[in-house]
Order: structure tokens, then C-alpha cells, then sequence
């Protein structure tokens, strides 16, 4: 089959297509015809070295979401047969004209969606599941503040934030990524290079925080959040480290946690693919999420892709077409 191989640690240009086995798919998995690939920050981190493949996943190609038809199942899987149209989370593998995947990470391409659209859900969809609503207990009528609102996983929190019944602000680099996210249904969105955050939401109140860049904006969302509020990372765009204001965590009792999906374990996964397709998947068949594409590029692009990631003029999703449909 033909995959983009990390060749080395760096520039988007040490990507390049190669020639590689197919996989065989092992107990519990399935073996995926890749139709789509999405794109994701954390593939870029990959590329330049700071983001090791967990065990078990492949170690130089990469790509943590697909949609495509199951060609083969693996023993021991009775939920998937082949010809099943699915998209399915990945710990590596998904830049490829096949990947494996564990049975209980799969779901089936929600009605009414096509490939290209439905690779962009896995990857945000369980971030931001587990991360907002499980461990930031985001509830209906609360006040929820997304950062990077116009990223793949902005687009994704204010969407199901709305559609969960919740107030939504986010913040983001330009006017016109400001109005995509009230599109989407944001009801207040702060252009962070014209204007202080903080100080824009204060006389709103925000309950739960979604927070990808950390550095300064770590005690600006601490000021911020309300009595029980909680706050979020799922990564650290501007440092891991700042001041922290542990009074205004006493006094306010605020929760302070975040997590990184890829390197969690297959049970975790599982549970988390069964409540999302309870949950989510009514609402996204229901229409009240929509896919976001900034751009679809072919397989063998993989580096253009990322140089437009890298730019961070996109919004919403970047996808590699790996089959024309
Ligand atoms: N913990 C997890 O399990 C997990 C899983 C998936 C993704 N993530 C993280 O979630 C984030 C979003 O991922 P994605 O794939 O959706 O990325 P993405 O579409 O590339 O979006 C990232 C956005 O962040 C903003 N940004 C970039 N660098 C910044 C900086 N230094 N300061 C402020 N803003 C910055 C940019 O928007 P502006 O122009 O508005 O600044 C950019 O569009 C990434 O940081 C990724 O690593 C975490």
C-alpha cells in the first residue's frame, strides 16, 4: 500500500509517500480501506519529533482518524463485517491507503455524511466528549469558554457545547475566524489580538474552559471562571507554565484538570466510542453539527497540508483524500 512515512524528525517536507505492507488486522480489529484522513495539531507535533507513537501504533506514519469500508475483521469481532462503511479513531497509522483499527474505536459514517466529511469527527469528537462534557461536566444553561475557536477542536466544542444546551464563547486570531464560530453558533467570540479576554467575558461568567494554549492565558481563565468553575487543557500552545492564582482556586473551588486521548488505553477507548455514538451521533445525524472543512488535499500532499496547519490561516478541519469517491 502506499502511506506517508515520517523519514525523519522535522519540516513538512520529511514526509514523503513509500511503499508499505498492508496491515493484517489482529484480534478485535478491523482492517480499514482508508477513503479520507484527517488532519490534526498533534500529527504536526509527530512530524517534528514531540510526539512519540504510544506502543503498539505505527511508529512513522501518521494520522489519528479515517473514514473508509472495513475490507477484513479481525477474530473475535462481531459488531463489523467487511463492507461497512465507518470512521474510527486511531493511536497512528491513518495517512495510508489502509489502517487498522481496534473494532471498539469504530463507528459507522453517520446518514447522510461522505468519507471526506466523516474523517474529521473522531479526533475532536472524543476530545472534546471527554474533555468538556465528562471531565469538565459541561451542564445545560452553563457558560462555556472554547480557546482556538476556529480549530478543529473549536469548531467541534462550540457546536456540541450549543447543541448540549450551553452559552458559548470562544476566542480567536482574526475578525473572519470570529465570525465562523458565531456561524456555527458562538454567541460571543473575542479576536484575542484586538481585545483582553478576560476582561470582554468577566461581566458574562464562564463555568468551564476548554484550553489548548496555556502560558499567560492560564491566570487570565483562573480570574475568569465562576464559583465551581472548571478548567481544561488540552495542551499548552504558549508554555506549560505560569503564575497560578491558588487563592482565587480556594475561594472560587475550582477544578483545575485535562488529559491527552492518544496515549489512554483500548477499554477506555471503547467506553468512550459507546457513549459518544449514544449521545453524539442523535445529534449529529439530527443535523445540528456540521462538518467544517478548510481545505481537502490528495494523499501524497500530506505536506502542504501541514504547511497550511502550520499557518493557522484554516478553519475547521484539513483532510487528506486518499480515494476519490
Ligand atoms: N489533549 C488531547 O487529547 C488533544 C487531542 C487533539 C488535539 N489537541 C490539541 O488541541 C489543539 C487544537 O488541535 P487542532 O487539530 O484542532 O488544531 P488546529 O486546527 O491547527 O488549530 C489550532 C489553532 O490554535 C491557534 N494557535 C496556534 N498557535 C497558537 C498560539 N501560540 N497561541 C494562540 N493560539 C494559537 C490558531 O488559531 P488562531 O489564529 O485563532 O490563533 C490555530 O488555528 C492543538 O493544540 C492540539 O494539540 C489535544
Amino acid at each position: 500500500m502506499r502511506a506517508i512515512i515520517i523519514v525523519q524528525p522535522g519540516g513538512p517536507s520529511v514526509m514523503h509517500v513509500m511503499e508499505r505492507d498492508t496491515p493484517t488486522p489482529g484480534a478485535e480489529e478491523v482492517l480499514i480501506k482508508v477513503h479520507a484522513a484527517g488532519v490534526n495539531r498533534p500529527d504536526v507535533a509527530q512530524r517534528k519529533g514531540n510526539y512519540a507513537a504510544p506502543p503498539g501504533a505505527p511508529v512513522d506514519i501518521p494520522g489519528l482518524e479515517v473514514a473508509g469500508e472495513i475490507v477484513e475483521a479481525g477474530p473475535g469481532v462481531s459488531q463489523w463485517k467487511a463492507g461497512d462503511k465507518v470512521c474510527a479513531l486511531l493511536a497512528g497509522g491513518g495517512y495510508a491507503e489502509y489502517a487498522v483499527a481496534p473494532a471498539g474505536q469504530c463507528l459507522p459514517v453517520p446518514a447522510g455524511w461522505d468519507f471526506i466529511q466523516a474523517c474529521t469527527l473522531p479526533e475532536t469528537v472524543f476530545t472534546v466528549w471527554h474533555n468538556v462534557f465528562q471531565r469538565g461536566r459541561l451542564k445545560e444553561g452553563e457558560h462555556f469558554l472554547v480557546h482556538g475557536g476556529s480549530s478543529g477542536i473549536g469548531i467541534t466544542a462550540i457546536q456540541l457545547a450549543r447543541a448540549f444546551g450551553a452559552r458559548v464563547f470562544a476566542t480567536a486570531g482574526t475578525d473572519a475566524k470570529c465570525a465562523a464560530c458565531m456561524e456555527l453558533g458562538a454567541h460571543i467570540c473575542v479576536n484575542y489580538r484586538t481585545e483582553d479576554f478576560e476582561v470582554h467575558l468577566k461581566p458574562e461568567g464562564v463555568d468551564v474552559i476548554l484550553d489548548m494554549i496555556g502560558g499567560d492565558y492560564i491566570h487570565k481563565n483562573v480570574h475568569l471562571l465562576n464559583v465551581e468553575g472548571r478548567l481544561v487543557f488540552i495542551n499548552v500552545m504558549r508554555g506549560a507554565k505560569d503564575t497560578l492564582d491558588a487563592l482565587a482556586v480556594m475561594q472560587k473551588r475550582l477544578t483545575i484538570t485535562g488529559s491527552t486521548l492518544r496515549n489512554r488505553d483500548l477499554a477506555f477507548k471503547a467506553a468512550l466510542t459507546q457513549e459518544i455514538r449514544e449521545r453524539v451521533w442523535p445529534v449529529i445525524e439530527a443535523g445540528k453539527f456540521k462538518p467544517v472543512i478548510s481545505q481537502v488535499f490528495p494523499l501524497a500532499e500530506a505536506p502542504a497540508a501541514h504547511t497550511l496547519m502550520e499557518s493557522s490561516e484554516h478553519i475547521g478541519k484539513i483532510v487528506l483524500q486518499v480515494v476519490k469517491d
